[in-house]
C-alpha cells in the first residue's frame, strides 16, 4: 500500500477501506508516513468527508493505536458523559453524584480547560485536599465503594489523536465533522465503560456554531458507538447563554453544590436530570424518560445526591467542610448595564473569555489558573434590566486582568427593548 494512493483516493471524494485506514493510523503513529501526508490526508478528509463505516474505522484504529482501560474489578453498570465544552458547565459534578446516588456507577477520567472553557478537574482542585492523581487500585476501589470517582487521563490513551489533533491545529483542519467525531469516540471508546451520553453545545460558546452542525456532529458521534457496541445518545444544548450563573473553578463548585441540594440555577438542573435520565434508561435503572426524571428530581430534593457528593470528594481527600474553605476572590466588581431593557443575547465566548482573563481559564497549556476567581452571571437571557444595574459580578484579585476582562465584556450583552424568549437548554436527544 502506498500512502500517497490513498490521499488521491480520498481527495477523489472514494471511500476507504478499514485496512486502508489501519494502515494510515499505523504510519502516522508509528512515524513511517511523514507529516506533509499526514496533513494532506487531512485536508482531503475536510474537503470530501468520510461515510460512517469510514468514520467507524478511523476511530477504531485511533482508539487501537494505545493503551486500553478496561474498568476490570468495577462491579455495576458503568457510564461516561462527554461534554464538547461550554462556558459555565459544571455539569459533571452535578450528574456524577446524581447518577451514582441512582446505583449506576461512575469511573471518570476528565480532563483540564482550556481557552474558554473549564475542565471538571481544575474545579475538583479547588476543593482543598481533593486529589485527581488516584492510583488504578484506588480508582477502581472508590468506585466500588462510592459509585464515583473522577481522575486525571492515565496511561497512553489514543496517542494517533495526539498527533492528528496537532496536525489538525497546524494545518487548518480541525473543522471536519467525521475528523472530530473520531478524535471525542476514540478517546471515549479507549476507556471500556457501558454507556455514554454526549452533551453536544451549540451556538456562539461552542465549538460548534449551530444546531444543524451540532446534530451533523451528534449522529456522527452515537453511530460510532453503536458501530462500536457502546449505548450511546446525545443531547444538543444551547450554548448561545453560560450555563448557570457562575464561571470560574471554586464558583461553579459552589453553584453545582446548590443544584446538588435542589436550589441551582433552573437550567443547570434541567441538563444535568436530561444527561442522568438517559444513563438511568440506558443502563436499565428506570424504564422510560419520565420514571427517571422522577427518581432524579427526588435524589436532588431528599439531600441524596448532595450526600453523595460529599461522600465522593471526601474519599478523594476533601471534606465536607473542605467545601467552606474553597478559596474566594478578595475583590468584586460590577460591570454595568449600558442600558434599559431585556436580555436579547449574551456573546457567551466573550464570557467566556472574560473569565480566562480574570485567571479562572488557561490561555496555554502551560497557564496557571487562579481557582477562585471568576464571575457570575447576574441579569440571564431574558431578563429585565435597568441601566446601570449590574449585569455581571467580576470576582478578581488582581486590578489589571480585572479591566482586561471587563473590556472583553464590552457588547457582550444584547440589550432589546422587547422580551425575548429563551428556549429550552437541551434542544434535543440523539439515539442509536
Ligand atoms: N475535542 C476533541 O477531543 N477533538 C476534536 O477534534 C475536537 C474537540
Amino acid at each position: 500500500m502506498r500512502t500517497v494512493d490513498l490521499i488521491l483516493k480520498k481527495k477523489a471524494g472514494q471511500k476507504l477501506t478499514r485496512e486502508e485506514i489501519d494502515f494510515l493510523i499505523g504510519g502516522t503513529v508509528g512515524g513511517s508516513i511523514p507529516d506533509y501526508q499526514i496533513s494532506a490526508f487531512l485536508m482531503a478528509v475536510c474537503f470530501r468527508g468520510m461515510d460512517e463505516e469510514e468514520t467507524t474505522d478511523l476511530t477504531r484504529a485511533m482508539r487501537d493505536s494505545g493503551q486500553i482501560v478496561r474498568l476490570e474489578g468495577i462491579r455495576g453498570v458503568k457510564i461516561d458523559k462527554h461534554s464538547t465544552g461550554g462556558v459555565g458547565d459544571k455539569t459533571t459534578l452535578v450528574a456524577g453524584p446524581l447518577a451514582a446516588a441512582c446505583g449506576l456507577k461512575v469511573a471518570k477520567m476528565s480532563g483540564r480547560g482550556l481557552g474558554h472553557t473549564g475542565g471538571t478537574l481544575d474545579k475538583m482542585e479547588s476543593i482543598p485536599g481533593v486529589r485527581i492523581d488516584l492510583t488504578q487500585e484506588e480508582f477502581v476501589r472508590q468506585v466500588n465503594e462510592h459509585g464515583i470517582a473522577v481522575i486525571g487521563q492515565t496511561g497512553d490513551l489514543v496517542p494517533a489523536d495526539k498527533k492528528l489533533y496537532a496536525m489538525r491545529d497546524a494545518t487548518g483542519t480541525v473543522d471536519s465533522i467525521p475528523l472530530i467525531a473520531a478524535s471525542i469516540m476514540s478517546k471515549k471508546l479507549a476507556v471500556l465503560n457501558d454507556v455514554l451520553v454526549l452533551d453536544v453545545k451549540f451556538g456562539k460558546g461552542a465549538f460548534m456554531q449551530t444546531l444543524e452542525l451540532g446534530r451533523q456532529l451528534a449522529r456522527s458521534m452515537v453511530d460510532i458507538g453503536r458501530g462500536m457496541g457502546l449505548s450511546t445518545a446525545a443531547l444538543l444544548t444551547d450554548m448561545d447563554r453560560p450555563l448557570g450563573r457562575a464561571v470560574g473553578n471554586a464558583m461553579e463548585v459552589r453553584e453545582a453544590i446548590d443544584c446538588l441540594k435542589g436550589k441551582g440555577p433552573s437550567d443547570l438542573e434541567e441538563l444535568a436530570v436530561a444527561i442522568c435520565a438517559e444513563h438511568l434508561v440506558m443502563g436499565g435503572v428506570a424504564a422510560d424518560r419520565e420514571a427517571a426524571s422522577k427518581l432524579l428530581k427526588q435524589k436532588l430534593a431528599s439531600g441524596e445526591a448532595y450526600a453523595k457528593f460529599v461522600e465522593f470528594i471526601t474519599a478523594q481527600g476533601g471534606s465536607e467542610k473542605a467545601l467552606d474553605d474553597m478559596p474566594r476572590a478578595p475583590h468584586e466588581h460590577a460591570f454595568p448595564s449600558p442600558d434599559s431593557g431585556y436580555v436579547g443575547a449574551i456573546d457567551c465566548l466573550a464570557v467566556g473569555h472574560a473569565a480566562m482573563l480574570l485567571g479562572a481559564g488557561r490561555e496555554t497549556k502551560e497557564s496557571t489558573i487562579d481557582h477562585a476567581v471568576g464571575l457570575l452571571v447576574d441579569k440571564r437571557l431574558g431578563d429585565p434590566v435597568e441601566r446601570g444595574e449590574p449585569l455581571v459580578r467580576l470576582h478578581y484579585a488582581d486590578a489589571r486582568r480585572r479591566d482586561a476582562a471587563a473590556a472583553a465584556l464590552a457588547g457582550a450583552f444584547r440589550i432589546d427593548s422587547a422580551r425575548p424568549s429563551p428556549g429550552p437548554v437541551v434542544h434535543e436527544v440523539i439515539r442509536p
